[in-house]
């Protein structure tokens, strides 16, 4: 089964620059993950923090129970092993061809025969589509082939955890849900662990079992998906939706005058957004028959059993559809219909917000 990743208050600078802090948060063992944020708000740095390479100067991080920012560099060194990235700019090696890049974490991290690392690496190539390209340099692929090379190398080792910085950038919309259907295979197979960096909207509706949102150094949410894909928030709203108009901007975070500003005008109907607004939640996707359950499907239903009564009304309904939906009708705590009953039953339990930043 997939390991834990538990974030506890951690904040992350460079020099003065504040880019997020007393991030909480847990990736759910063998669960799919998502953090959405818009553009600068430190979903990179975050990744980065989670195997080590960028210390947060406050917060642990546990993997598996180990705080890798007090642990020793060869228990980090062990630690790494667990995981499987896929950075943001695919990180290949400009000078090796794709079959050697992706050999790369076994020659380094194990002592498998040439012969055995041969067999892991096409087998991988292929599952990314990546046949016959295996003597090509970075340089002579296109951008979604890079992509998929980072994703083939992420994943040569098993890894119990899987990182994953906007893998479907660069991606055409077929391959995306290619892409996608090959997570959540993936998730069925080994039981990852997987979080995925994302600003494609698609993607973080049908894929993750929960959401997390980072916003003006904060993280706003993080949860079960039906919290995030019910939410009011504004900003939530605006980044599922595209909006213009909404507390993001185009280089940073508006201010409240230019925020009245943009909903007058809103009102007055000057912006077409060109869309229905979505809403609601749609199915998610499924391991592909004859792969094995998703056992981390089981777990979180049990999991968000046990944290329905704090969670925002809308999402209660939600998941009590879903579960219908998906014909499993057992043990649900009977919804009287007044939110007023749960006690932390409102957005504020699960949407944290900071006046000093706000
Ligand atoms: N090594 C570094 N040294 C100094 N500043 C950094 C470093 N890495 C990132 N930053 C800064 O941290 C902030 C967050 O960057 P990050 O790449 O994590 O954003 P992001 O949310 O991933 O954005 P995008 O969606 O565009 O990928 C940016 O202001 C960036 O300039
Ligand atoms: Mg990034």
């Amino acid at each position: 089964m997939g390991v834990e990743v538990r974030t506890e208050g951690v904040t992350k600078s460079f020099g003065s620059q504040r880019i997020w802090q007393d991030v909480t948060l847990t990736l759910p063992s063998g669960e799919v993950s998502a953090l959405l944020g818009p553009s600068g708000t430190g979903k990179s740095v975050f990744l980065k923090s989670l195997i080590g390479l960028l210390r947060p100067e406050r917060g642990s991080i546990f993997i598996d129970g180990t705080d890798i920012t007090t642990c020793s560099n060869k228990e980090l060194y062990e630690i790494r092993k667990l995981f499987g990235v896929l950075f943001q700019d695919g990180a290949l090696f400009g000078s090796m061809n794709l079959f050697d890049n992706t050999a790369f974490p076994l020659r380094e991290h194990t002592k498998k025969s040439e012969s055995e690392i041969r067999q892991i690496v096409m087998e991988k190539l292929e599952l990314t589509g990546l046949l016959g390209a295996e003597n090509k340099l970075p340089g002579e692929i296109s951008g979604g082939m890079r992509k998929r090379a980072g994703l083939a190398r992420a994943l040569v080792l098993d890894p119990q955890i899987i990182l994953v910085d906007e893998p479907d950038s660069g991606l055409d919309p077929v391959r995306t849900t290619y892409l996608s259907q090959l997570l959540i295979d993936i998730n069925a197979q080994i039981d990852a662990t997987i979080l995925i960096v994302t600003h494609n909207i698609n993607l973080a509706r049908s894929v993750p079992d929960n959401i997390g949102m980072l916003f003006r150094r904060q993280l706003v949410m993080f949860g079960p998906r039906e919290v995030l894909l019910t939410s009011e928030e504004p900003v939530v709203k605006q980044f599922l939706n595209g909006y213009m108009v909404g507390p993001i901007g185009m280089s940073e975070e508006k201010d409240e005058a230019q925020m009245a500003r943009e909903q007058a005008l809103a009102e007055a109907g000057h912006y077409d957004n060109g869309t229905d607004e979505i809403e609601g939640i749609i199915p998610q996707m499924k391991a592909t028959p004859g792969m094995p359950v998703r056992q981390g499907v089981d777990r979180r239903r049990r999991r968000v059993m046990e944290i329905m009564h704090t969670l925002p009304h809308a999402a209660q309904v939600a998941i009590q559809e879903s579960m219908e939906e998906n014909g499993d009708t057992q043990v649900l705590p009977a919804y009287s219909g007044n939110p007023a009953q749960y006690p932390g039953n409102a957005t504020e339990a699960t949407v944290r917000h900071n006046p000093t930043n706000g």
